[in-house]
Parts: structure tokens; sequence; C-alpha cells
């Protein structure tokens, strides 16, 4: 019986790399009927922060911003307006990978920024008071110059919130 198994393995390893399906793209194929404009891309695509947040943050950050902390994502809802309190902390917000490598044009990031700092947004009041909203050409800037060191930046922020005091949840993962 366990020669049997090992002949039946021996043969199905064998056999494998002929047997596994090949899919080898046809290239006179055509779009499924109702389908065959031209995806947009998504900075071009007129969608609002919402659907943007949807379809560029939520799958790391969840519905509110609450975040993963097991899987390294740090919570953003009632906080994260709270890194425009620090100095660094505007260019910072921008700055994230998940931010400024995102499929989003300035415009959008900016008015998606705008969007979750709102009081009634993700960062639920943790904005400053009077709250200067981003602008295309801010974003633009922050965007370029990119980050360097970013666990040591966001260490560094977390504890210069501390010293006005701020408490840092738990799950903002200081
Ligand atoms: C692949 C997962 C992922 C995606 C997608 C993602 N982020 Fe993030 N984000 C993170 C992680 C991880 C951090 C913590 C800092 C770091 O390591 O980048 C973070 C941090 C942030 C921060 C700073 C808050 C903090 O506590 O550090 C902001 C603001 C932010 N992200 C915005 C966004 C926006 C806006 C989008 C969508 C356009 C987005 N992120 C998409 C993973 C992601």
């Amino acid at each position: 019986m366990q020669s049997f198994t090992r002949i039946i393995s021996l043969c199905l390893i064998l056999a494998s790399p002929f047997g596994e399906a090949r899919v080898i793209p046809d290239t006179t194929q055509k779009p499924a009927p109702g389908n065959e404009a031209q995806q947009t891309p998504l900075s071009q695509a007129n969608y609002s922060p919402a659907v943007n947040y949807q379809l560029q943050c939520l799958g790391c950050h969840l519905t509110n911003g609450e975040g993963a902390p097991r899987n390294d994502i740090p919570q953003m809802t009632d906080f994260v307006g709270n890194f425009l309190k620090v100095e660094g902390g505007r260019e910072f917000l921008v700055q994230v990978p998940g931010s400024s490598q995102s499929a989003l044009n300035d415009q959008q990031l900016a008015d998606l920024l705008n969007w979750m700092l709102k009081n009634d947004g993700i960062a639920g009041g943790s904005s400053p008071e009077g709250f200067k909203p981003y602008s295309r050409a801010e974003v633009s800037a922050y965007r370029k110059e990119g980050i360097q060191d970013l666990p040591g930046v966001r260490r560094h922020l977390l504890e210069q919130m501390e010293k006005i005091g701020i408490t840092i949840p738990e799950a903002v993962m200081p």
C-alpha cells in the first residue's frame, strides 16, 4: 500500500509540469459586451474622497481608520489630527507611503486628507482648531520631498505629542 502511494506521488510530481493548465493570452480576445470602454485611471476619475479612501486606504486602515495594530496598521480614528499639532507632522501625513505612493493625484490626495481631518471625519475632533486645509501645491511639494527613516520620524512626532500632553493610545502604536 505504501509503495503504491509512493508510485502515485512520483507520477504526480513527474506529470505536474506538463499537466498544469497554462494560460496563454489570446491577443484577439475582445472585451465582454458592455465592457468595451477603457478603464479610467483613478487619478483621472472623479470619485469623492470617501470613495477614494475605500479604494486606496480602507484595505489597510479599515472602515473608520481604526487600523489593525496586530498587522502593524496604526489607529487613525480620533487621533490622526494630533500629528498637525507638532512640527513636521503636516508633512508626515502626506509623506507616509500609503498617502504619497497612492494612485491619487495631488488634488485628490489633498481632498482626501482634508476629508479625513475634518472634525466629523476619521480624525474625530483631534485636528487643531483652525486647521488649514492642504492645498494641491502643498501636497505636491511634500510628495516630491519623500521621507527618510520613517519609523524614526514617526517615533519623534509621537514623542513631541506626549511632551505637549497628548495621550497616545496603545492602538496608535507608539
Ligand atoms: C498597505 C497598507 C496601507 C495602505 C493601503 C495605506 N496605508 Fe496609511 N499607513 C500604513 C502604515 C503601516 C502606517 C504607519 C506608518 C508607516 O509605516 O507607513 C500608515 C500611516 C498613515 C498615516 C499616518 C498615521 C500614523 O499613525 O502614522 C496616514 C495619514 C495614512 N497612513 C494615510 C493613508 C491614506 C490617505 C491612504 C490611502 C490613500 C493610506 N494611508 C493607505 C499602511 C497603509
